[in-house]
């Protein structure tokens, strides 16, 4: 393809993109494909010789726009926002453009001081502290990973230069909740420390979050039997209720024993940006390293995760690298992001945050985030003052857990009487909505049972459809009223 005829073509794609936005609203907001469908329309010889563009467009028309869930749409109310706002799309094509290496600061300068430039302006705008410095990695499932690399080479003193893991005399143990992201227990599992030594902490039974009692507890129960704590991963904003870590504690207990924190807040950390919100992250600047998505609720689009650490040295010496292909006559002088992470070769991803802050502005970001609290605010307290609806854990942000309680599965002393048909009326009018086309939310489990989750925060998402979806929702049920 020449330039010129990228130029036609991507004209063409970019109208496409704009009219698709402006029809996603119209669209069944779950993907109505049944699996292999997607597969067997486009399966076929690969193509030798070129097809014309408008070949192409007519697929992803007809096939890939079905082979979706609208994650874009009003109605979207699954997982967790990932929004992907039109400021940051023309970033990440700007960054495809360019088709810059990011291997070293010498193969692409701008790569990397404009990647300093944007997670310093994050922190700024999170009023995180300024020895914070960030990186962009793809997800906040490699951010973890890093971090619990960093913590089990602190805790070994760089064992990996030595015999590793394999040669320490006691187990390092990991501390979590069993309300954190999965990406945590893999983590903890893919940096060696093994199964056994995870330890899932109790958590306070109304508001989930992990109790810096029972962490202390383990960790001196741990300690007695001749293990070290290693690693506490805290979560701010766990996916199934929002439910927040108390950092300042967690903090207090692992340095105690010298124990690296982690902070998650991979959906929640966009709430950073809002001062009235900051009290959720009380303490986080006695972290040793904090992630979040950019990706989820705050509107770049994927992939843009932030990890912040507070000892660059110690990241760049578990990291680094040296060959001689890489060196050049700065090094020292200036950034070196592959000593930062697992990749050598980096995605310009800066200029998608750099293009959606600059283009849309943190206050109008702020005034959608500010939006979306409001709006799981009403719609916690129309739960709240409705018969046989009940809120399953504490509205923190976004997020709200809730379930329906027929009435005859009440027994006279109100509690239920059978919690498996609980369990299945939850599914079944949880897909009916999901089936209706114009609203998606998620089942989970919370304590075994299961609960919907309302999580508010796609870009278009207005009163309007949070009132929609509730009507929707006691629809649903009305079988059962
Ligand atoms: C609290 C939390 N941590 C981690 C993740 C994983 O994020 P990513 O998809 O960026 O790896 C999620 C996403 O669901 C999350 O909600």
């Amino acid at each position: 393809m020449t330039p010129e005829e990228f130029r036609a073509a991507a004209h063409e794609l970019v109208d496409w993109i704009a009219d698709f936005r402006l029809r996603v609203p119209d669209l069944p907001v779950r993907s109505e494909a049944e699996p292999g469908e997607v597969r067997t329309a486009l399966a076929g010889p690969p193509p030798e010789r070129p097809e014309p563009f408008a070949a192409l467009m007519d697929d992803l028309d007809r096939v890939v726009v079905p082979g979706i869930t609208q994650i874009q749409s009003p109605g979207y109310f699954a997982w967790f926002p990932s929004n992907a706002a039109l400021a940051s799309v023309l970033g990440d094509m700007a960054s495809s453009g360019l088709g810059a290496l990011g291997i070293t600061w010498q193969s692409a300068p701008a790569l990397t001081e404009l990647e300093e430039v944007v997670t310093e302006w994050l922190r700024e705008l999170c009023g995180l502290a300024p020895e914070w410095r960030g990186a962009i990695h793809d997800t906040a499932s490699t951010a973890c990973l890093v971090a619990m690399l960093a913590a089990r080479e602190r805790a070994t003193g760089l064992g990996e230069t030595r015999g590793g893991l394999q040669a320490e005399p006691a187990p390092l143990v990991v501390y979590a909740t069993a309300q954190a992201h999965s990406s945590v227990p893999k983590a903890v599992l893919l940096a060696g420390f093994g199964r056994e030594n995870l330890r899932l902490v109790d958590v306070d039974p109304v508001t989930y979050a992990m109790d810096p009692g029972s962490l202390r507890a383990a960790m001196a129960a741990d300690v007695a039997a001749g293990r070290r704590p290693a690693a506490v991963v805290a979560s701010i904003g766990t996916t199934g209720t929002t439910a927040v870590d108390p950092v300042a504690e967690i903090v207090t207990v692992a340095a105690e024993h010298g124990a690296w924190v982690h902070v998650d807040a991979a959906m929640a950390g966009s709430a950073m940006l809002l001062p009235e919100c900051r009290h959720l992250f009380a303490g986080v600047d006695g972290a040793d390293s904090l992630s979040w998505n950019p990706h989820k609720w705050l509107g770049t689009v994927l992939d843009t995760s932030l990890l912040y650490v507070r000892d660059v040295a110690h990241l760049t010496a578990v990291m680094s690298t040296n060959p001689s292909y890489l060196r050049s006559a700065v090094d020292g002088e200036v950034t070196q992001y592959k000593d930062w992470g697992i990749p050598l070769g980096r995605r310009f991803r800066a200029l998608k945050l750099w293009f959606h802050l600059r283009l849309d502005g943190a206050e109008a970001i702020r005034a959608r985030l500010r939006r979306d609290l409001d709006n799981a605010r009403w719609l916690a307290g129309e739960v709240e003052a409705e018969p046989g609806w009940e809120l399953l854990a504490p509205v923190t942000l976004q997020t709200v857990c809730l379930r329906h309680v027929p009435a005859e599965l009440v027994g006279t002393d109100g509690s239920v009487t059978d919690l498996d048909a609980l369990d299945a009326h939850t599914l079944g009018w949880v897909e009916r909505v999901n089936a209706s086309g114009r609203a998606f939310l998620t089942a989970a489990l919370l304590e075994g049972r299961w609960m919907a989750r309302v999580s508010i925060g796609a870009e278009p998402t207005e009163r309007g459809d949070v009132e929609a979806l509730w009507t929707l929702a006691r629809e649903a049920v009305a079988p059962h009223r």
